[in-house]
């Protein structure tokens, strides 16, 4: 799949995934494409330390498969949460090399708006992947205006991301 979301939420299908699934279907039409893959990280938390495990070795390689990684997480202290982190720690150097990643966050408290920018991208980078486009953090309080800031984001994201 070009378009790849993969949720960093320990609990699944909360405003996280609400989040990356709508950008995820952003970016897939501004490519001119319908299909968006979108990874629960929660449904292998279990065995990302379980060296060599099947489940999330076949996870990974969908991932690094990808054109465009939407990396969406939500903000714990801070920061992303372990479970993003347990699962990217599991690509060796230049892991995502190829990908083209979309740091993605959603937050209770607006002190934490820059999280993509300055903890998020890094760590997509360190990876290997091309991050060019703005990051996107979306507080809690505003997911009923998520659709209007997708909107916007991608205006200016969607070329960058687009073949
Ligand atoms: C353990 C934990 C730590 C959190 N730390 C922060 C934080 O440092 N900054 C922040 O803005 N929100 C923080 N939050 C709030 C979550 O980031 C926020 O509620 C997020 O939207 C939850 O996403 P969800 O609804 O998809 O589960 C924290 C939540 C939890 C459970």
């Amino acid at each position: 799949m070009s378009v790849v979301v993969v949720i960093g939420n320990p609990s699944p299908g909360g405003r996280t995934t609400a989040v990356g699934q709508a950008v995820g279907e952003a970016v897939a039409t501004a490519r001119g494409e319908t299909d968006v893959d979108t990874i629960e990280l929660a449904g292998i938390a279990a065995h990302l330390f379980e060296w060599g495990n099947e489940a999330v070795q076949a996870t990974t390689a969908r991932v690094a498969a990808a054109d465009v990684v939407i990396t969406a997480c939500p903000t714990y202290k801070a920061t992303y949460t372990g479970l993003l982190k347990a699962f990217l720690d599991q690509y060796g150097n230049d892991g995502l090399a190829g990908c083209r990643a979309v740091p993605v966050m959603v937050g209770a408290s607006l002190h934490h708006a820059l999280a993509p920018e300055v903890h998020l991208r890094p760590l997509l980078v360190e990876l290997g992947a091309s991050v060019p486009s703005r990051g996107l953090y979306v507080l809690d309080s505003a997911m009923d205006t998520l659709e209007t800031a997708v909107a916007d984001w991608v205006k200016i994201a969607g070329p960058l991301l687009s073949r």
